[in-house]
């Protein structure tokens, strides 16, 4: 794994944005794998400035999502759907039809959804460059610490400290989902190159766990150490314990 430290956020966000946009200006129709939380939120947002001002093109791109909570519909203001729109698909010029989030919609039969899901990566030819956060306790996508680097997309029961972070961004007498649909750590490492993001003193237990530890079950993002083409941008805060 390379690893890049920028002094701060700011940075971290720029190289990332720069990265993807080197990415899809290679590869035009090229496929992303796009992670939520507030990590990628400076990315979007210097993505967003790349497409209004140096005509970054991504009509012919096409994302799949990492994760959405179960029980929440696409309109729900608290869901990945949401979040994805308000954050990064309504402010450039991508096909709504080329965006794939899970469906994590009350009622619906996610564990079949699955197996759907997985085909439409594959169909689509795979994942070309998959952009993933960190959980403080290891977790990549909702892949909590113990999920088998063999698993694929399925339905998970969120950890504790996982629901306890998203807390702050669900209103008081909202209810938070004890679960989610998540693609695999197999997924993730089926894609072709992924790039780790990770900033704040907060995660930097879990990325010196996963830079350093054996690779086990336990830090689920040391799977990525199993990967050849992974870079993690970190800022300083994420690199020191
Ligand atoms: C979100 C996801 C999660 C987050 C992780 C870090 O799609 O897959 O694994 O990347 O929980 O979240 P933040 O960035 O909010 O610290």
């Amino acid at each position: 794994m390379r690893v890049l430290v920028t002094p701060d956020y700011r940075t971290l966000s720029e190289e990332a944005a720069a990265l993807v946009a080197r990415a899809v200006r290679a590869k035009p129709d090229i496929t992303l794998g796009l992670p939520t939380g507030s990590t990628p939120l400076g990315m979007y947002e210097e993505l967003i400035r790349k497409h209004r001002h140096e005509g970054l093109d991504f009509s012919r791109v096409r994302t799949f999502n990492l994760d959405e909570y179960l029980g929440l519909a696409p309109d729900d203001p608290q869901s990945y759907h949401a979040y994805m729109h308000a954050r990064f698909f309504d402010h450039v010029n991508i096909a709504v039809d080329n965006t794939r989030i899970p469906d994590g919609s009350p009622g619906v039969d996610a564990n079949a959804k699955c197996g759907r899901y997985e085909d439409a990566i594959r169909n689509a030819g795979g994942i070309d460059l998959l952009i993933v956060g960190i959980g403080s306790n290891g977790h990549i996508a909702f892949n909590e610490p113990g999920s088998s680097f063999e698993s694929r997309t399925r339905v998970v029961t969120l950890a504790p400290e996982t629901i306890e972070n998203a807390k702050r961004h669900f209103p008081g007498d909202a209810d938070i989902p004890m679960s989610a649909i998540t693609i695999g750590i197999r997924t993730i490492l089926d894609a072709r190159r992924i790039l780790l993001l990770a900033s704040g003193s907060g995660k930097a237990e879990a990325v010196e766990r996963t830079l350093r530890d054996p690779v086990s079950e336990s830090v689920p993002a040391s799977a990525l150490r199993l990967h050849p083409d992974v870079i993690a941008i970190l800022d300083e805060s994420a690199r020191r314990r």
